[in-house]
Formats: structure tokens, C-alpha cells, sequence
């Protein structure tokens, strides 16, 4: 095995920047904001950060429609202020991982623009344009935003493809020109000294041949995409294509979002020989505790089975072992909040929680990323009325499951939004307890969680019993073991419902990690008592006894 790829025992920390940090009050996190927390990271101990994008957009889809590959979006400053960032970063010794949106751009990109005028333009090609079928579109794909992924252009007489939101339209990958602008696009910025990428959507670049029909859900109008278009024909080729034409030639770190993938999927594309990409964002586990009703997804207020996630995890511990290398998440910008969905938000409960999940994911084997404010126990925010919502994922599913198709009432969409919405990962970021929680001067963007509060920076900095300090040594601890980096993963209870327990294997040493995911006082025996403990989130170690939410995590030599 390689050991010494820096990106094996690194800590990501991910920014999502307009809820990050305002420097000039007009509401918009920033990028001198950020620059001005880098110390904040650092002390935390990340050695990566992975920036959401920033480049010119239309923010149909807050950034994920990009117009301008190499421009930064005004509100968050300058390519001035950009490179300013990236030095500072690098003097702290912090890496920056930019985003890279090019499974789609937005429609206001000079190409699409180009495009959409005719069928020989020289853009043309540049995206993927077909003819109605019996007065309808080409197929039957259901966009990832709900609705039809096509969308009809009268100036032409065709439609366009278009898997997420109207303004996304999908890039033409079989094109090679358009192949040679993406690598021209890294080049830019690995040229600017970045030190990596995250791919968005990257396995839905190659698009089946013939773009079929998909087959639909039951009752259900449209197929579901990515079932069709994940791992398409030629993905393999243009990641390789991708890895000889530009990343070989850099010290990088990769990661392609992979939404579909299974283990094999990702040793194909992270395998130690296939020279694509250092690891995969995979979905299994925060895809679990979808709704009985398979039309609406993801929609659910369901808790999450501990067996099955367990069961999740553990199969790409086990699958990528010596063969590929494992992202660790828990959320991210388009998920709820860590210890809402998978712990317990309550005030007695979310400290204990909130530790207790960083503990079970930061000693598995992979790269941790922790997401802004995961490191506070920050929580789902809970909104009780639809005109708090902001993202476009969420009011799409809202009109078309409540007002167009009547699946479900209002009150129960209302509840799976609280408590799944990708905007509870986006309200501001909880600096300290003053006004807007020390984001902004100005009238943030997005309505603040009310219990910044309680939970917030300043609170937790200098405090030693605090989520942050937690996760502050979570992250050293890895940093000082070959074995949390390295060992071998084995689960250890596959049917308890109630605990998770796991061992790591390294040479002579063993790591027993013991989760309670229960509010329950519970007992396990594990012979927990010859070993030495390492870390636990309470004051003391009562052996077997197991308190609500108890996490502890044992060396045996
Ligand atoms: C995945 C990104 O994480 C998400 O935020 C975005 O909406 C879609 N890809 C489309 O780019």
C-alpha cells in the first residue's frame, strides 16, 4: 500500500463560503471573511480545506451553476481576495480543494448562450440537444430537482438535457473540445497553486448510449436518473483522460462525488493502480430512512436503522480495504445536520451526541471531512413555515408533491423538510452569541439558527469538555496513529440495534471503538477493561456501562 500520500491522513474541513464568514456587511459570507478564520481551522488541526464554489454564477443553485469558470462570484470578492486566501492558507500550512462543477454549467454561461442560438453554432455540440419525440421530450429521465430533465428551447426546435435545474444544462462529455476546456479550467487553477478537487456529480458525466428510457417508480411519471446515467460507458476513459492530461502532472488530492456508486465503482475509479481519483463521495449511508413511498425519495422524517447503517458503512470499510481509500462524512452542504438526523438534537442529548458521532466515523479508516459547524454540534434549524426555505431542491419537491401532484399534505412535507432540507446545513455559520452570531453586520442572507446563542464558537474555544475541543482531538489522535490511519476495519456487532462497535487492526495493535446511539443506559462487554482508554465523551470510564449517547474508544497492544 502507498503510505505516504498525504491525502490518506489528512483532515478535510469543508466551507461552505456564503454561510461562512462576511467581512463587509452586506449579508454574503466571503472570502477575506474565511481568510480572516483560517486560525480558527488551523486550531481545529484540518490540514484541508474543500471551498463550495465560488465562481460567477447565476446562484440559481447557490454556486452550483457556474458562468464563469475563471472568475470569482462578486459577493464573495476578488480573484485578489482569492489569491490572498490561497497564501494564507499555505503559510498556515492549510491546503485549499476547490469545487468542480462540470457535469453541467449554468445556462448563462458564454457557452450555453452560444449554444442555444442555433443548431451550427460552434457551441453547439457543447451541450447535449435532441429532437422532440412525438411531440414530447427525447425520454423519460426525471431530473435530480424534480420534473423532467429536458427542457424545450423554441429558438431551435429541440430540447436540452438537463439532470438537475433548468438553469444546469448538462455538458456534451463525448465532445473532445469540450473535454479540452475542462482540462484547461483545472490547469487555471492548478497553475494558481490549489491543491485539489472535489468533483461534483463526476460519475454522471458519461451519458448511456442512445440515452434511453430509465424504468419508472411505481405510480411514478418520471425514471429516476441517475439509476440510468451513474457509471456511464466512457466514465472510466475520461477520468483516465482527465489523470494523464492534467492531475498526473500535479501533487493533488481528488475526490468525485459519486452519487450511485457501489465499492466496485469506486475501486474501479480509486483503485491503487487505475490512476483516476484518490476517493469517492458515496451515498449509502445518508441515503438510508428514505420514505416508504417511493415517489418521494429522500423526503422522510424516518430515523435512520442502526443496524442498516452499520451495516452501510461497514461494507465500504471492508469492500475499499487495500484496494481503494474511503471518504468519511456525515453531512455536507446538501444534507441536515449530523446530529439531528443520526444522533439527537435535543439540549440534554446533542453535546453527548454530537461526540459520540465524531468518534464513530473519525476512527474508521479513510479521510474524516468535517463540515462547518459539525465541529460545534451545530444543529437542523427547524423551520416551521415554507417561506424559510431558500433552496431550490426543497421548494421544487414542495410544489410538485403538495401542489401539483397532491401526494402528500402540507404538514407532513413540512416536517420532512425540517427534518431533511439541504438548508439546514446552510444557515450561518455560530461564531459567538453577539447579533447574527458574529456572521455579518448586515442582514444575513439566510435566517440564522435561534440557538447560536447556546451553540457557538466563543462558547466552545476555550472550553475542554466542548464539541470543538472533541473533535479537536479526534483530529490529533489520527494524526499520531498508523493505526487509525491505516488498520484493518472489522464490525463487531452487525445485529445490535442499540451500539455500534467496531475493531481496528494495525501490526500488534488493536483500537475497540464502543458507540451507544441510544438516550438508554446500556452494558456491553468487551473485555473493554485490558485496554488502555484513548478517548470517550464522558468525565469517566464506568467499563461496561454504556450512558446515553457514550462513546469510548480503547488501544489494546
Ligand atoms: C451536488 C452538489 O453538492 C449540490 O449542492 C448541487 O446542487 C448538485 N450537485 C448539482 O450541481
Amino acid at each position: 500500500m502507498a503510505e505516504n500520500d498525504w491525502w490518506k491522513k489528512s483532515v478535510v474541513y469543508q466551507v461552505y463560503p456564503r454561510s461562512y464568514q462576511d467581512s463587509n456587511g452586506d449579508g454574503i459570507g466571503d472570502l477575506p471573511g474565511l481568510t480572516s478564520r483560517l486560525p480558527y481551522i488551523k486550531d481545529l488541526g484540518a490540514d484541508v480545506i474543500w471551498l463550495n464554489p465560488i465562481y460567477k454564477s447565476p446562484d440559481k443553485d447557490n454556486g452550483y451553476d457556474i458562468s464563469d469558470y475563471r472568475n470569482i462570484q462578486p459577493a464573495y470578492g476578488t480573484m485578489d481576495d482569492f489569491d490572498n486566501l490561497l497564501q494564507e492558507a499555505h503559510v498556515l500550512g492549510l491546503k485549499i480543494m476547490m469545487d468542480l462543477v462540470v457535469n453541467h454549467t449554468s445556462d448563462q454561461n458564454k457557452w450555453f448562450q452560444e449554444s442555444k442560438k442555433s443548431k451550427d453554432n460552434r457551441y453547439r455540440d457543447y451541450y447535449v440537444w435532441r429532437d422532440p419525440v412525438d411531440g414530447h421530450a427525447p425520454n423519460n429521465w426525471g431530473s435530480y430537482f424534480n420534473g423532467s430533465t429536458w427542457k424545450f428551447d423554441e429558438t431551435t426546435g429541440q430540447y436540452y438535457l438537463h439532470l438537475f435545474a433548468e438553469g444546469q444544462p448538462d455538458l456534451n462529455w463525448e465532445n473532445p473540445q469540450v473535454r479540452d476546456e475542462v482540462w484547461n479550467v483545472m490547469k487555471f487553477w492548478l497553475d494558481k497553486g490549489v491543491d485539489g478537487f472535489r468533483m461534483d456529480v463526476i460519475n454522471l458525466i458519461s451519458k448511456p448510449t442512445g440515452l434511453p428510457d430509465g424504468q419508472k417508480a411505481p405510480d411514478g411519471k418520471y425514471a429516476d436518473v441517475g439509476k440510468v446515467v451513474a457509471d456511464g460507458p466512457r466514465l472510466n476513459e475520461f477520468l483516465q483522460e482527465m489523470n494523464q492530461k492534467v492531475l498526473s502532472k500535479y501533487d493533488v488530492m481528488t475526490v468525485g462525488e459519486m452519487p450511485d456508486s457501489t465499492p466496485d465503482d469506486a475501486i474501479k475509479y480509486t483503485g491503487l493502480d487505475s490512476h483516476e481519483l484518490n476517493m469517492v463521495f458515496q451515498f449509502d449511508h445518508v441515503g438510508l430512512a428514505g420514505n416508504d413511498d417511493p415517489r418521494l425519495g429522500k423526503w422522510s422524517d424516518k430515523k435512520v436503522n442502526l443496524v442498516e447503517l452499520k451495516q452501510s458503512l461497514s461494507k465500504w470499510e471492508t469492500e475499499l480495504n487495500g484496494k481503494g481509500w474511503n471518504s468519511l462524512y456525515w453531512n455536507n452542504h446538501d444534507q441536515p445536520r449530523t446530529v439531528s438526523k443520526f444522533g439527537n438534537d435535543d439540549p440534554k442529548y446533542r453535546d453527548k451526541a454530537a461526540k459520540m458521532l465524531g468518534t464513530t466515523l473519525h476512527m474508521m479508516q479513510g479521510t474524516p471531512y468535517v463540515y462547518e459547524g459539525e465541529e460545534l454540534g451545530m444543529t437542523n434549524v427547524h423551520y416551521k413555515k415554507l417561506s424559510q426555505y431558500e433552496d431550490l431542491e426543497s421548494l421544487n419537491a414542495y410544489r410538485e408533491f403538495v401542489d401539483d401532484e397532491k401526494i402528500i399534505d402540507k404538514d407532513s412535507m413540512l416536517k420532512y423538510l425540517s427534518a431533511r432540507s439541504r438548508d439546514n446545513a446552510r444557515t450561518p455559520m455560530q461564531w459567538d452569541n453577539n447579533k447574527n452570531a458574529g456572521f455579518t453586520s448586515g442582514k444575513p442572507w439566510f435566517e440564522l439558527n435561534p440557538n447560536y446563542t447556546e451553540i457557538n464558537a466563543r462558547n466552545q474555544i476555550e472550553n475542554q469538555s466542548s464539541v470543538f475541543a472533541y473533535y479537536k482531538k479526534l483530529i490529533e489522535l489520527r494524526h499520531n496513529s498508523d493505526l487509525i490511519i491505516y488498520g484493518d476495519y472489522e464490525l463487531l456487532d452487525p445485529e445490535d440495534e442499540e451500539v455500534f462497535t467496531y475493531k481496528r487492526r494495525y501490526n500488534d495493535e488493536t483500537l475497540l471503538v464502543i458507540s451507544n446511539f441510544t438516550d438508554k443506559e446500556l452494558t456491553r462487554d468487551y473485555n473493554q477493561s485490558a485496554g488502555k482508554l484513548l478517548i470517550g465523551n464522558y468525565d469517566d470510564d464506568r467499563n461496561m456501562e454504556l450512558r446515553p449517547y457514550e462513546s469510548k474508544v480503547y488501544l489494546f497492544k
